[in-house]
């Protein structure tokens, strides 16, 4: 794989930058609630300001459909501007960007991109207005790279295109675990199987053990004739289990536990769930042999909770593994994403003692499944 990186650019003195970033990040009362995003785009912005390039950050936040102030950047600008300690200004329009006075550093912010209907339709319209801001354009936005939009995709039609700092860091990360020390261990949880499904066929070769849980796992469950009661699961599941080839690397729950008719929580082997309960964690037994069988991994991969981990009763499963995940740090590589497993990482306090967390969910999801990654495309070979 080769990188087309901002490194390799000679000289970036008094370029106009436009900088791709995901700064996704959840907001409440004007307030950024996590800014793990925001710090991970640091090292790019850092490096430019200081190879003296203006810069114009481009982002966008949840997904409005129209202009709407819950959705503002600016709250994010004034965290950025803390972290970085300069001023940041906040543009609401390309018009607007394209009358600022640039002065060597400048650093502007385009308004939410997903404030204008023509990012999302990947319009060439839109990205040559855009690339009218800059002479060079640098993707440092893992986490959207699987997106088909304007800033993402079209503007690489108008702009010499660079990789940013990060978008490198993750993507050597991802390599270790596409050519894995073996034995390779998948940790797959969360709600739904038809968006991992992809992941799992593509990897199902190449791992040596898939351990499930959460939802993913009750599908599996349910698939197999075991009552799994009032739970999360697919009904449909079983098309994608049908597709897997090595069902046998697949280890399953063999306890839970479940929250039962009356809101108490209860201990259940696997064939002892009721049609009234549900399941909210691993149990117990099924804990050590999740544990025993990472503790013969060299790499790790995991995306997706064991259950409804924010819930004190069944927070054990899933910090659990995370511990038992970063204990391994020196001896198993772990790569880890997707905005519920980093969550459970930071609640355990081992974010650490991994060896990567990835700015990428579903980006990290289609990656490693082998899917078409528009984001990437002129920037990677
Ligand atoms: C994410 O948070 O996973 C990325 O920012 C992508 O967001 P999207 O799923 O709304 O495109």
């Amino acid at each position: 794989m080769i990188i087309k990186t901002i490194k390799k650019k000679k000289t970036w003195k008094n370029k106009k930058v436009l900088l791709r970033l995901d700064l996704n990040v959840p907001i409440k009362n004007g307030k950024v609630l996590d800014d793990f995003k925001i710090k991970a785009s640091l090292d790019t912005i850092n490096y430019l300001l200081k190879q003296k390039a203006n810069i114009i950050i481009l982002s966008h936040l949840g997904r409005p459909e129209k202009v709407d102030k819950n959705y503002s950047l600016t709250p994010i600008a004034k965290r950025l501007k803390e972290l970085i300690g300069e001023d940041i200004n906040l543009v609401s329009s390309i018009s607007e960007a394209k009358k600022h006075s640039w002065s060597q550093g400048t650093l502007l912010m385009l308004e939410n991109l997903r404030f204008f209907s023509q990012e999302e339709k990947n319009l060439s319209v839109f990205a040559k207005n855009l690339a009218s801001l800059a002479s060079v354009y640098v993707n440092d936005a893992l986490a959207v790279s699987h997106r088909k939009h304007a800033s993402i995709d079209k503007i690489k039609d108008y702009l010499p295109a660079y990789a940013g700092i990060l978008l490198e860091k993750e993507l050597n990360n991802f390599s270790y675990v596409l050519k894995p020390k073996k034995p390779l261990v998948l940790v797959m949880g969360g709600i739904k199987i038809s968006t991992k499904a992809a992941l799992l066929k593509n990897f199902e070769k190449k791992a040596d053990y898939i351990l499930l849980g959460g939802g993913l796992a009750n599908t599996f469950l349910y698939s197999q004739g075991y009552e799994i009661g009032n739970s999360v699961f697919e009904k449909d599941g079983k098309k994608y289990i049908s597709k897997l080839k090595e069902k046998q690397k697949i280890i399953l729950p063999v306890d839970l536990l479940v929250k039962t008719r009356s809101g108490s929580v209860a201990l259940r082997d696997v064939d002892k769930v009721r049609k009234t309960d549900i399941v909210c964690d691993i149990g117990p037994k099924t804990i050590v042999n999740f544990c025993k069988i990472l503790q013969k991994s060299k790499t790790i991969i995991w995306n997706g909770p064991m259950g409804k981990f924010e819930e004190k009763s069944f927070k054990h499963g899933t910090l659990t593994l995370a511990i038992a995940i970063a204990t391994l740090k020196d001896k198993a590589f772990s790569l880890l994403g997707g905005g519920e497993t980093i969550k459970a990482l930071e609640m355990s306090k081992m974010e650490s003692q991994v060896n990567w967390v990835s700015t990428g969910g579903g980006a990290m999801l289609s990656y490693l499944s082998g899917e078409d990654m528009p984001g990437l495309k002129k920037i990677v070979k």
